[in-house]
């Protein structure tokens, strides 16, 4: 793709005012079976921005990120490094529950786009935490999250850190098991990218 291919984020002027589009939506056939649409929450001065791949069931009936069983989960680990839901920001990358929860499509990923971009400029998060494959390869298009979970990796002046997807350690121990050691590396990243940004200053 050429520059001049790629979406450019529309000009939301805040998060508040991108969260009232996200909810009146009508760019892809996901808002057709919403109860509400998710835009994300959280802290707008977050370093840490942590995106999962759409909206549950609870989600979608509660219009917030991360309410349900995941979000237990999700909670818990950030409680290990110690974080809480106020220290960071939550989002997915489509923000309309797909149904039976099953993977957002290309097209619905690439009419969602948009918000997460802008998203990421309002925000301008250090850390950019994702969440299970979907999100992961949003940023990382070749990586695969049995080999990148946990890898403190650089995207664009920023640090990337893919996790495990908590809903697949609901699912499966061991990956609990690993989610619960990556987590831990998560104030590493945070070093990574003063890191980063100490060297970018010392070239520019
Ligand atoms: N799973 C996700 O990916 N996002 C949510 O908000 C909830 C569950």
């Amino acid at each position: 793709m050429t520059n001049a291919d790629t979406p450019q984020p529309a000009s939301w002027e805040s998060i508040n005012e991108l969260a009232a589009a996200v909810r009146s939506c009508t760019d892809c056939g996901l808002h057709t079976s919403r109860t509400n649409a998710v835009p994300g929450s959280g802290a707008s001065n977050a370093k840490i921005l942590i995106i999962g791949e759409g909206p549950g069931l609870n989600e979608d009936q509660q219009g917030l990120p991360f309410v349900g069983r995941s979000g237990k989960l999700l909670d818990e680990l950030l409680a290990e490094v110690p974080l809480s839901r106020e220290d960071v920001f939550i989002t997915n990358v489509v923000k309309c529950r797909p149904p039976e929860n099953r993977d957002p499509l290309p097209d619905e990923v690439a009419s969602c786009r948009p918000y997460l971009d802008r998203q990421m400029q309002l925000l301008d998060p250090k850390v950019i935490v994702t969440l299970g494959r979907v999100s992961m390869l949003r940023f990382h298009p070749t990586g695969k999250i049995s080999e990148d979970h946990g890898k403190i990796l650089e995207w664009e002046g920023r640090v990337l850190f893919p996790l495990y997807h908590p809903a697949a350690g609901l699912r499966n121990p061991a990956i609990k098991r690993e989610l619960q050691k990556d987590v831990l590396r998560l104030p590493e990243a945070l070093e990574e990218w003063a890191r980063l940004s100490a060297n970018a200053s010392v070239t520019q």
